[in-house]
């Protein structure tokens, strides 16, 4: 397979974001696509504060920089900009019948010879694919929260992805600076199906009284060297993200081994989701 030439990313949230910067820092053009109304300007905003960080890591100018990066990035509402690109990477909500409109669309406007990838934390890849006319095309790329600083890049195959569709993920997960991993089509894949019960256990201990939040996510960081503490990370990925990620392994695995908290779920339906709503197990607005 040719190198990709140009990358289109679908969902401009948090993830989207992310992996629209690491392709276009590499050089790659991208075009974003997301219909939620302030989603792009939100995400201009947002790249280019990433892309600044980075370049005075780097000892690059972050004026340069930021150009250079946001001028290989076009914004759009139209799926239609999909057009021209050899890659899509969906990066939509968590949700199965959201994903399969999502790339029954992608499928409509994308070149034939297109891959069609999902950021999917733990939703199956066959599944999404059997939406598509082409489920040899679709792969799983599952990044890391931030994806700009996460070395990660998680390949799923689902039952019918091929080996050159495969390839052609883990190369340009590499040239964008990555370490890919593979992992088989299973809910939650490696990364959440380890991560989600620790979690859910940190959340347990909260909502039985074991500790106060700061405690726990302190004894992990001490005790376990964990850069931040399960808490700070749930808030960091997003409460919703949780729960919808823990009720596929419940569901999926059927084990109520995963069954999440009664403390996230009421976390969440009182629209604490953590740093991007200002509080979530910690509060952002006053840090
Ligand atoms: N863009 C660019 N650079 C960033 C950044 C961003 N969005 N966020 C942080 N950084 C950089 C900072 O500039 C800083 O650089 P220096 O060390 O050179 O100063 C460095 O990263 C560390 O950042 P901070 O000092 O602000 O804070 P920190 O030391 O706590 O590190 C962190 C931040 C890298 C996020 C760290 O806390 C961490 O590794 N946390 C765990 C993250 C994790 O587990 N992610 C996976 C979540 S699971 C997931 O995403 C998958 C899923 O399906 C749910």
């Amino acid at each position: 397979m040719a190198k990709i030439q140009k990358v289109g990313v679908l969902g401009a949230g948090t993830m989207g974001n992310g992996i629209a910067q690491v392709f276009a820092q590499a050089g790659t053009p991208v075009s974003v696509v997301d219909t939620f109304p302030g989603a792009l300007e939100k995400a201009k905003a947002t790249i280019e504060k990433s892309v600044r960080k980075v370049a005075e890591k780097a000892g690059k100018s972050p004026d340069e920089e930021a150009r250079a990066v946001l001028g290989r990035i076009a914004f759009g509402a139209e799926t239609g900009a999909f057009e021209g690109c050899d890659l899509v990477v969906e990066a939509i909500v968590e949700d199965l019948p959201a994903k399969v409109a999502a790339f029954r669309a992608i499928d409509a406007v994308a070149p034939a010879g297109a891959i069609l990838a999902s950021n999917t934390s733990s939703i199956s890849i066959t599944r999404i694919a059997a939406a598509t006319k082409r489920p040899a095309s679709v792969v799983g790329m599952h990044f890391m929260n931030p994806v700009p600083v996460m070395k990660l890049v998680e390949i799923i195959r689902g039952q019918l992805t091929s080996d050159e569709t495969a390839a052609a993920v883990v190369e340009a997960s590499k040239a964008v600076g990555k370490i890919p991993v593979e992992a088989s089509d299973f809910p939650g894949f490696v990364s959440n199906r380890v991560l989600m019960p620790m979690i859910n256990e940190a959340i347990f201990c909260l909502h039985e009284g074991v500790a106060k939040a700061e405690a726990i996510d302190e004894v992990m960081k001490l005790g376990m060297n964990h850069p931040i503490g399960p808490l700070a990370l749930a808030d960091l990925i997003g409460n919703d993200v949780c729960l919808a990620i823990l009720e596929v392994l419940q569901r999926d695995l059927g084990d109520d081994k995963y069954r999440p908290c009664p403390l996230l779920r009421r976390m969440v339906a009182a629209g604490l989701l953590g740093r991007k709503t200002g509080r979530g197990f910690f509060d952002y607005a006053k840090r």
